[in-house]
């Protein structure tokens, strides 16, 4: 088993990861600018849509202020497809060894996704102290969060699934949480609209209530 590279930890500004699936790549650009205005300059594009790598494409080569992420990174290929689009991260919603070594071949800074005990020791043991508690509120919450920080006290979670403008805070408080993800900031409809004034009120939002 290799160590990861310390690189291998991205490192945000944001206390809170958007999390977003681009269906039309023409979003991609005025939604990097509305969450930029927000005060938010990390976003993971999902690989849920066929437009999510050219989306990441488009950020990555026109919002360079903006740290594009690539999110739902489940296969091995994925993470050099993600890489050559200019993602400066990636993120998983589960853990395969293939996966983290293809990060770390990469040396592409890697989230993976944890949910249970035996997977936070598989994590720890590739040397990552960053995982992604997913999904968040469904595997036991804020219960899980300040359960796991007993034997786990020295691993950093972002939670995410079912995290809202109502418990964010609730999460961010406990000392194991480093930052939470979400898909609140870019809701569907107001996206459709091209409603980014929304999107930038519900970014500044969210970052008054991480603060
Ligand atoms: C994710 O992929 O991380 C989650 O689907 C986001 O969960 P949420 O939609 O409940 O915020």
């Amino acid at each position: 088993m290799r160590e990861p590279n310390p690189s291998m930890r991205p490192v945000f500004s944001s206390k809170v990861v958007p999390v977003i699936v681009i269906t039309h790549v023409e979003h991609a650009v005025p939604m990097a600018h509305a969450l930029l205005e927000g005060g938010i300059d990390v976003m993971e594009v999902t690989l849920r849509h066929p437009a999510g790598m050219a989306a990441i494409e488009a950020i990555a080569k026109h919002v360079p202020h903006m740290q594009v992420g690539a999110g739902t990174v489940r296969h091995t290929d994925d993470i050099h497809r993600v890489q050559s689009a200019g993602a400066r991260f990636a993120l998983s919603p589960g853990f395969t060894d293939a996966l983290v070594q293809a990060a770390m071949d990469a040396r592409l800074p890697f989230i993976p996704g944890v949910m249970t005990p035996g997977e936070l020791l598989r994590a720890q043991a590739h040397g990552f102290s960053l995982v992604k508690l997913f999904p968040a509120e469904q595997c036991g919450g804020l219960g899980m969060v300040k359960a796991l920080n007993g034997p786990f006290a020295d691993m950093q979670l972002c939670p995410t699934g079912g995290v809202s403008p109502a418990n964010m805070q609730a999460y961010l408080r406990e000392p194991n949480v480093a930052m939470v993800g979400g898909s609140w900031i870019t809701p569907a409809d107001a996206v459709a609209r091209g409603d980014w004034a929304h999107i930038t009120r519900l970014a500044q939002q969210a970052v008054a209530l991480a603060a």
